[in-house]
C-alpha cells in the first residue's frame, strides 16, 4: 500500500499522545521555484474533490561505472539539454506531497535505459501517491538506433516495470470515485491488448480521466503540431491522408494500425471519458477531444512545465 503525506500523518498520529505529536514536514523539501505551472480545474464528477499535479518529460539521463562508454557519452551530450530533469522532477513531486496531491507523470521519466536511471526511478516512486504512464524513452537503449515495435520494448520492459508504482501496460487507480487508466501509446499504436483492458475499465461505469505518453490525434492539435514542425505530428492516430508530406521515416514510425484507429473511434464515443493528460510534445496545449474529454498535453518537466490541477 503507498501512503500520501495525510496518511502519513495519520499513522504518526496514532503511535503517539496527542501532547507529543511530531511536527511532520514535507518528505520533500524541494525548491518549489524550478516550476512554472499552470492551474487547472477538471470536472469529472468526483464524490469529493481531490488536487493532483501532472507532469510528464522529465528525461533523467543518470550513469555510473556499470555502464559501457558508449552509453556514458550519450548521457553526457544529452545532459546538456535534460540536466533539470531530476530536480524539477523533486520539485514536481514536493509539490504533490505538499498539498496532499495525487502525483501523475505520463512518460519519458527517464532518457534511455541505465541501472542508474532505473533505481532512483524506483526510489522516488517508493512510498509516494502516484500513478504513471509510460513513454517511449522509458525503453530506448541508444535512441533511435532500432525500429521501436513490441519487440524492441520487450528487451527493456522488464527491468522499467519493475522502477515504476504501476501496469506501464494498462492500469487503473480509482480516486474518488474517478477512474484514472493509464495506457501505453508510446509508440504511436495501441496493442489489441490495450484495447480490450481499456474496454473493461468502461465497464466499471466511473468516469474516467485517461494518461497516456503521446497525445491522440484532433484536428486542431494536428493544425499546431504540424506548423512547429514540417516533418510530422508526433501524435497518436493521425490518419494516414494527411501524412503525406511527413518525413517518410516518420510517417511509417507513426503511421496508425487497424487497432489503433478502432480504439480512437471507439474512445471518442465513449461519454464516461471525462479527461485526456498527456506529454511527449515538451509544449502546453488543451483542446477538445470528444464530446465529453478535453485533452490536456503538458510541457516538459525538465524545463518547469507542470499541471497543478483540481479535480472536482
Ligand atoms: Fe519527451
Ligand atoms: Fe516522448
Amino acid at each position: 500500500m503507498q501512503l500520501n503525506r495525510r496518511d502519513f500523518i495519520k499513522a504518526s498520529a496514532g503511535l503517539c499522545f496527542a501532547s507529543s505529536l511530531p511536527t511532520v514536514s514535507p518528505l520533500l523539501a524541494a525548491d518549489e521555484s524550478l516550476l512554472k505551472p499552470q492551474k487547472i480545474r477538471i470536472e469529472v464528477g468526483a464524490t469529493q474533490p481531490f488536487k493532483a499535479v501532472h507532469v510528464s518529460d522529465s528525461h533523467f539521463c543518470l550513469v555510473d561505472d556499470r555502464e559501457v562508454e558508449r552509453k556514458k557519452k550519450l548521457a553526457a551530450s544529452r545532459l546538456k539539454h535534460f540536466g533539470d530533469g531530476v530536480k524539477r522532477f523533486d520539485a514536481a513531486m514536493a509539490l504533490a506531497q505538499k498539498n496532499d496531491a495525487l502525483f501523475l507523470h505520463t512518460g519519458d521519466l527517464i532518457d534511455f535505459t541505465s541501472h542508474k536511471n532505473y533505481e532512483t526511478v524506483n526510489a522516488k516512486f517508493a512510498g509516494t501517491y502516484s500513478f504513471v504512464s509510460a513513454g517511449n524513452h522509458e525503453y530506448s537503449h541508444y535512441l533511435g538506433e532500432a525500429k521501436e515495435d513490441e519487440a524492441y520494448k520487450a528487451q527493456s520492459f522488464e527491468r522499467a516495470q519493475k522502477a515504476f508504482p504501476n501496469d506501464l501496460k494498462l492500469a487503473s487507480k480509482v480516486v474518488n470515485g474517478v477512474n484514472f487508466v493509464a495506457f501505453d501509446d508510446v509508440y504511436y499504436y495501441v496493442t489489441p491488448e490495450v484495447f480490450k483492458a481499456f474496454q473493461a475499465e468502461v465497464e466499471k461505469g466511473l468516469p474516467i480521466v485517461a494518461l497516456c505518453h503521446v497525445p491522440l490525434h484532433t484536428p486542431e492539435l494536428f493544425k499546431l503540431a504540424i506548423g512547429k514542425n514540417s516533418q510530422c505530428a508526433y501524435l497518436t492516430g493521425v490518419p494516414e491522408e494527411l501524412m503525406k508530406d511527413f518525413n517518410p521515416g516518420r510517417r511509417e514510425q507513426q503511421k496508425p494500425d487497424a487497432t489503433t484507429v478502432e480504439f480512437l473511434d471507439w474512445l471518442r464515443e465513449q461519454s464516461l471519458l471525462k479527461a485526456i493528460l498527456c506529454g511527449h510534445l515538451h509544449y502546453y496545449w488543451q483542446g477538445a477531444f470528444s464530446k465529453t474529454a478535453t485533452q490536456y498535453v503538458v510541457g516538459a518537466n525538465y524545463s518547469g512545465a507542470a499541471y497543478e490541477i483540481d479535480f472536482v
